[in-house]
């Protein structure tokens, strides 16, 4: 544990991630496993939540994003849905004072329009309180599939070009960035899927292009600080070459 910290420490000249995004998965495995229901795992996971950004923040962790709901999701049987939505705004409502404590900024991705009103203005409410913070920005993606941005950051861009704002012809990678749900957000260095299962479910699809990937056989209520911790250490013994070779990207 000492060399966990240690090796942590941003001090010493170790890299500590600028964005820690999570594939919150597994709630409903752990709670079937304890012969409980499905929603039981939701309820305890908001615990591995508050964990994880208490852990990051205090690393200096810049931005952490939260997979919490999937435009996939709405399918779910609708009493699981009804109970996600009702424990969102509890758990943005019973955080907040907490959030405030240690100066989150709350921010959140996703088609938020589908959201039920009382949710929705939850949410709103907390991005509100907490714009002033200058701590960890937390990132919520809710009502969120990549291929629903993607396609919404198509649909913002070839409006600006219908009315002569931008010129098709020079479109530009910067220019799809700042369309993107995500555009103030530096790309994720690190991603966490928790559950076991070695997929990306949709999720931030053109910012994970060089990230570092991490999967978890943990379900998401059993995961903890050390595992986070373990994770970052490896994160640090990576070499990150963005297609150039080892030479290039040394730095001494
Ligand atoms: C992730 O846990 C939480 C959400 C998708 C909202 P799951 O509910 O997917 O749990 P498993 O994967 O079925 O165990
Ligand atoms: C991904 O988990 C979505 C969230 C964690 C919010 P899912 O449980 O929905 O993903 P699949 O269905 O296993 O791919
Ligand atoms: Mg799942």
């Amino acid at each position: 544990m000492k060399e966990v910290i240690h090796n942590l420490n941003p001090e010493k000249g170790v890299k500590i991630p600028t964005h820690i995004a999570f594939i919150m998965d597994g709630n409903g495995r752990w709670a079937k496993r304890k012969g409980q229901k499905r929603t039981f795992g939701h309820e305890n996971g908001v615990e591995t939540v508050r964990a994880m950004i208490e852990a990051a923040g205090s690393l200096g962790v810049k931005y952490v994003t939260l997979y919490a709901f999937s435009t996939e999701n709405w399918k779910r049987p609708q009493e699981e849905v009804d109970m996600l939505m009702s424990l969102f705004v509890q758990s943005i409502k019973m955080e907040l004072p907490n959030l405030m404590k240690n100066k989150v900024k709350l921010a959140a991705i996703g088609n938020l329009a589908a959201l039920p009103e009382e949710c929705l203005n939850e949410l709103n409410e907390g991005i509100r309180e907490t714009a002033q913070n200058t701590g960890l920005t937390l990132v919520l993606a809710l009502s969120y599939s990549a291929r629903w941005e993607i396609t919404e950051m198509v649909r913002r861009i070839a409006q600006k070009v219908e009315v002569n704002k931008l010129d098709a012809a020079s479109i530009t990678n910067e220019d799809v960035v700042n369309h993107l749900d995500t555009s103030s957000i530096p790309d994720p260095d690190i991603l966490i899927r928790t559950g076991g299962e070695l997929r990306l479910s949709n999720f931030l699809l053109w910012q994970l292009a060089y990230t570092e990937l991490f999967f978890s056989d943990k379900m998401w209520p059993d995961f903890r600080k050390e595992d986070l911790h373990k994770i970052i250490l490896d994160y640090q013994s990576r070499e990150r070459r963005y297609g150039k070779i080892s030479e290039q990207v040394i730095s001494h």
